[in-house]
């Protein structure tokens, strides 16, 4: 439990603690691939953990320096026949881009394994990857559908796999399994979700080809590579709209992650009228990263809805924190994918949302939200889920009363120190 008030000004800046997806990748990719690769920036949330666990139970030597806010990495890859057969199950904690991704290189193993997590990983849907894997000969055994996980030994075929959900873990999960398999596989998706499995594989020198919605990926060699990881953009998003919401705010992140297709919280919350500036644009580890400057702004509701949602689905929590005090309504659609989260975020918002007296319309799809710009504090539940939290979290430097969060500590699941950056920033 944490008790968090108000704070006169809100300025400073940070270090954006590292990209979760990209070093989930970092480490999965060069499990699999041939040589010694170092990494580093690894990110040293519990989910980038629970990555490191599955793969060091599967075999693959992995060295881990602990270097403050990060890890630095030595993985020796020798293919996916280097990796052996593990003395427990496997756990992915919390982590659906573990299990996902894993489940993709799971599948076309010559030994038995079985993946699980927590009470949270174990309830969200895993039919999006059971059918394409079982379609390429994986043989698969779970209830209902759900994890636990039990990959029987299989030998995979290509497949043309029309993909029906906007997701980076399904044709990431289907890439991999694709890399291992006997012959070509073709991936349409129905719109662009977050490329960095793709830019890392090219970047291994895999046999991969990208052609706007379409991703052709053939059985292929990986070749380890050395990789600086960027800061998060997802992490960086609860600080953006707290610089906004804040009345005398100016903070500067540094080291963000600015993949065109994680950028939809910038476009969104310009378009709010948001007062962001981007700076010392560069690349680093082929995805473009800056720092970005944010102030006090003068928010006003907006539509989002469409092919913008896949660029910012983790984001949707803080983007409603910053509609509850923009002028104006706020609508939210086609975001149904949120229900499927590490918790229902749509509802969780909407709790928190009934609690802070910010009167709203829930949908299936998404929300609505009239701004009435303020916050009154009071006692919140983040539902074991760390974007609940921060999103929470952030609204409380600005509440008239005191906030306190039941189950804080989730946080750390993909943000080791945020209270402490919350604490240095809140002057
Ligand atoms: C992720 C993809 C997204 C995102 C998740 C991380 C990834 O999930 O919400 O936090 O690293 O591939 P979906 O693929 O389920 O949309």
């Amino acid at each position: 439990m944490i008790e968090l008030f108000s704070s006169k000004k809100f300025s400073g800046s940070i270090t954006i603690p590292s990209d979760k997806s990209i070093s989930h990748r970092s480490a999965i990719l060069n499990a699999v691939a041939f040589g010694e690769a170092r990494i580093s920036n690894f990110s040293n949330g519990n989910d980038c953990l629970s990555t490191l666990n599955v793969l060091s139970n599967l075999g693959v030597n992995i060295e881990i320096e602990n270097k403050n806010e990060f890890l630095n990495l030595k993985i020796i890859g020798n293919g996916f026949e280097g990796l052996t057969k593990p003395k427990t199950l496997l756990d992915a904690g919390n982590s659906g881009t573990t299990t996902r991704l894993m489940s993709g290189i799971l599948a076309s193993l010559n030994f038995e394994t079985t993946i699980t997590g927590d009470k949270s990983l174990n309830s969200r849907p895993m039919k999006r990857i059971i059918d394409p894997l079982s379609l390429m000969g994986a043989k698969i055994v779970s209830n209902e559908n759900k994890a636990p996980l039990t990959f029987k030994p299989s030998q995979l075929d290509g497949i043309n796999f029309d993909m029906n959900i906007s997701s980076a873990q399904v044709k990431s999960c289907i890439m991999l399994a694709g890399l291992n398999s006997q012959s070509k596989t073709t991936i349409s998706q129905p719109s662009l979700s977050r490329d960095h499995t793709e830019r890392m594989l090219k970047g291994m020198d895999a046999k991969i080809k990208t052609n706007e919605l379409d991703i052709i990926i053939e059985p292929s060699k990986l070749n380890s590579v050395d990789l600086t990881i960027p800061g998060d953009i997802s992490s960086a998003s609860f600080w953006m709209v707290a610089a906004m919401i804040h009345p005398d705010s100016n903070i500067t992140l540094k080291n963000v992650g600015m993949n065109p297709l994680r950028t939809g919280i910038i476009d969104v919350l310009k378009m709010m009228g948001g007062e962001i500036t981007i700076e010392d644009e560069r690349i680093e580890a082929n995805e473009p990263v800056a720092n970005i400057n944010v102030r006090s702004s003068n928010l006003k509701g907006v539509e989002i809805s469409g092919e913008i949602i896949p660029k910012l689905i983790d984001e949707i929590p803080i983007i409603i924190i910053a509609a509850s005090i923009a002028n104006g309504t706020t609508i939210i659609k086609n975001a149904e994918e949120l229900r499927f989260k590490e918790t229902d975020r749509l509802l969780a918002m909407s709790k928190f949302l009934k609690k802070s007296k910010i009167e709203h319309s829930l949908y299936d799809d998404g929300i609505k939200i009239s701004g009435n710009g303020e916050f009154i504090g009071g006692e919140f539940d983040a539902y074991d889920d760390h974007r609940i939290a921060m999103s929470v979290a952030i609204s409380s430097i600005i509440a008239k009363n005191k906030t306190i969060i039941n189950d804080h500590e989730v946080a750390s699941i993909s943000y080791k120190n945020f209270y402490r950056h919350l604490k240095e920033l809140k002057i």
